[in-house]
């Protein structure tokens, strides 16, 4: 079966009950190191997030993950140094969109627009230590384990440790030309 097609669009206000019930899914829920934000807070996140990577004032990003005309989950980059050339991603789908290739997909097309800004040389994430699926969606798109967060969150109540991965300008490139992948702009 074909992955549907998915793209990114810019978070606003009006995702907001989109992206609450994308959070409250089971399987974030147990792999996630969520901790509890109250409504104005989500929505402060999603309207002072920028969905443009040239605005130099902008550290930190998101986009939910549209596809088939529903939203079904959200990408983010945050603590962008331009200076260092280092940004953090966070991704997460809803739990009727997962292991269908959506997760490969939006993650490829957030690595596109961030490597768009031209200094960027080092994108890094965190998974919890059981979090497989996002292990190996990490692994798939061309990151490397770094390190190894000792006993560094709490996910429903149990202390775990949380594991670093990292992806570099040259990997990424040379991964995309090894998987004959095009560009994607939207
Ligand atoms: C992590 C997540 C974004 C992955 O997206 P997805 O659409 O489910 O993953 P994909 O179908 O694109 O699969 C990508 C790779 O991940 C791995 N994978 C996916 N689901 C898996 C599972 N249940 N167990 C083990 N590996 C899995 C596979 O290596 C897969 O590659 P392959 O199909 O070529 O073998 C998604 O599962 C998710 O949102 N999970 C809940 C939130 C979360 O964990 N966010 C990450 C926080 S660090």
């Amino acid at each position: 079966m074909s992955t549907p097609d998915v793209r990114l669009v810019p978070a606003l206000a009006e995702h907001l009950e989109a992206w609450l019930a994308i959070r409250a899914g089971p399987t974030s829920r147990r792999l996630l190191p969520l901790e509890e934000a109250p409504r104005e807070a989500l929505l402060r996140r999603l309207t002072e997030a920028s969905s443009d990577v040239m605005d130099l004032r902008a550290t930190s990003f998101r986009w939910m993950v549209e596809c088939e005309g529903r939203i079904v989950g959200t990408v983010s980059a945050r603590d962008l140094s331009r200076y260092h050339g280092r940004v953090e991603v966070g991704y997460m789908l809803a739990e009727d969109s997962l292991g269908r290739g959506l997760g490969t997909r939006a993650l490829t097309l957030l690595l596109d627009k961030l490597f768009a800004i031209p200094s960027l040389y080092h994108v890094w994430l965190t998974t919890t230590e059981p979090n497989r699926a996002s292990q190996g969606l990490a692994r798939k798109l061309g990151f490397r384990q770094e390190g190894l967060l000792r006993g560094h969150c709490i996910v429903q109540g149990e202390r775990m440790d949380q594991q670093v991965w990292g992806l570099l300008r040259p990997e990424w490139e040379a991964g995309r030309s090894a998987r004959n992948l095009k560009p994607f702009g939207g």
